[in-house]
């Protein structure tokens, strides 16, 4: 078979057989295929899009480049993936909660991609924190402790792995078949029996629009489903940041917040609803409503905090250790009024910018740069009130990075934010 005839047939529009996408797929991950030919490919599929049936068929060959983990123990087994925002932490209180609740959580993670932040990279700012395990050690720790964060390691969908970093540099990410594709590879390859995504929309999102990132559900939900995973997707607001804290330490102490029970209200509330949908999707409680309430139970009791603990631990790393943050910068609105939009993906990059995230592969971050927002959309302002607070220790890039955070905030009329959970999609 001929590649460039494959990434030709795709940039004239035609629909791919199976045998082509097999046949790429492979040649990509045993690197007869080069990096330049698949970013053709990708770049084709960008302007010309793939069917549910292709779509299907790419997912199932990159999760067949690698191994396929399965569950045989008593419990149903559970993840939940967010497309990316800015702020969102959900995944690292979720995990513990989850497992609280007697579902198994082998969460595959994935570092910062474009403007949004990444779990790994969050949870790698706790002293000692392995994210790079074996398949065997993946295994032991969700056996032993209910759940594990970690990164793919060479065996689960490598040709993922790959892809994903080539798209982070091609400007071939926000296109709906590679982020299906990309993101059901790893998770089916989990061998998890259900699965709810939270496909974020807003200016912090590769979904600019509701009705982009509805198209982007859909597919998710019908890809996944067809698979063999129980999948279902919230759309869920990231016109703000979610939570208040943007960065990777001080994520870390938020995600502890919440499970004291002490976090912001839209970031718990969230947490609690994904959980929520996840309890009932694998039998494990009747109603949404039952499920929060047996959630909030293991927050209230300190279960969740010490399970968390428990997985930091089996991972190298100590999460009452102290981590560093930086000197702390205020940033002064200089107008009255009400915070009628925030420029959220402005945010996501004055972190890159102070370090806290990559410009190009290979970067090592800064994990104790952030940005505390103070200000929420619709809330009332007041001439030099400060609106967020930088955490840098070098002062010219802390003022820099002030100024973008300051540029974000547009003060104006009174406006009401979007609900934080705008559809769900079963
Ligand atoms: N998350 C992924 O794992 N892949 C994408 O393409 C986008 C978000």
């Amino acid at each position: 078979m001929n590649v460039a005839r494959i990434i030709s047939d795709k940039r004239d529009g035609q629909t791919l057989s199976n045998e082509q996408l097999a046949f790429l797929i492979d040649g990509y991950t045993n690197k007869s295929i080069p990096d330049y030919q698949m970013a053709a490919f990708a770049m084709a599929v960008y302007f010309q899009g793939m069917t549910t049936d292709e779509t299907t068929t790419l997912t199932q060959c990159m999760i067949d480049s690698g191994e396929r983990l399965n569950w045989p123990g008593q419990k149903p087994s559970a993840d939940k993936h967010s497309t990316g925002g800015i702020g969102d932490k959900v995944s690292i209180s979720l995990a513990p909660l989850l497992a609280c609740c007697d579902v198994e959580v082998p969460m595959i993670s994935g570092r910062g991609l474009g403007i949004t932040g990444g779990t790994l990279d969050k949870l790698e700012s706790i002293e000692g924190y392995r994210c790079d395990l074996t398949s065997d050690e993946f295994r032991s720790i969700v056996n032993w402790n209910g759940c594990s964060i970690a990164g793919a390691n060479a065996g689960i969908a490598p040709a993922d792995k790959r892809l994903y970093a080539l798209r982070d540099v091609t400007g071939t990410v926000p296109s709906i078949p590679l982020i299906v594709a990309s993101i059901l590879s790893k998770k089916v390859a989990e061998g998890i029996d259900a699965l709810v995504l939270d496909v974020k929309w807003g200016s912090g999102a590769f979904m600019k629009t509701l009705d982009r990132a509805r198209d982007l559900a859909k597919e998710l939900v019908h890809v996944g489903s067809r698979l063999g995973v129980k999948t279902t997707a919230m759309i869920t607001d990231m016109n703000q940041p979610l939570g208040r804290m943007i960065g990777n330490a001080v994520e870390i102490n938020e995600s502890v917040d919440i499970l004291k029970g002490e976090g912001p209200a839209d970031v718990t509330e969230l947490t609690l609803q994904l959980c929520g949908k996840l309890l009932v999707q694998t039998g494990v409680e009747s109603s949404i409503a039952s499920a929060v309430a047996r959630l909030q139970e293991t927050i209230d009791s300190g279960a969740a905090l010490e399970r968390l603990a428990q997985m930091v631990n089996s991972h190298g790393g100590d999460l009452n250790a102290g981590r560093h943050r930086g000197r702390a910068h205020d940033v002064f609105s200089n107008e009255s009024g009400h915070v009628n939009r925030i420029h959220n993906d402005r945010l996501g990059l004055a972190v890159i910018e102070m370090g806290g995230g990559r410009k190009k592969l290979g970067d090592q971050l800064d994990h104790s740069v952030g940005i505390e927002c103070l200000a929420r959309l619709g809330d009332s302002i007041e001439s030099s009130q400060p609106i967020a607070r930088v955490f840098c220790d070098n002062d010219a890039t802390a003022a820099y990075a002030t100024e973008l955070v300051a540029a974000s905030f547009v003060i104006g009329p009174a406006t009401q934010p979007p609900n934080l959970i705008a559809e769900t999609i079963d």
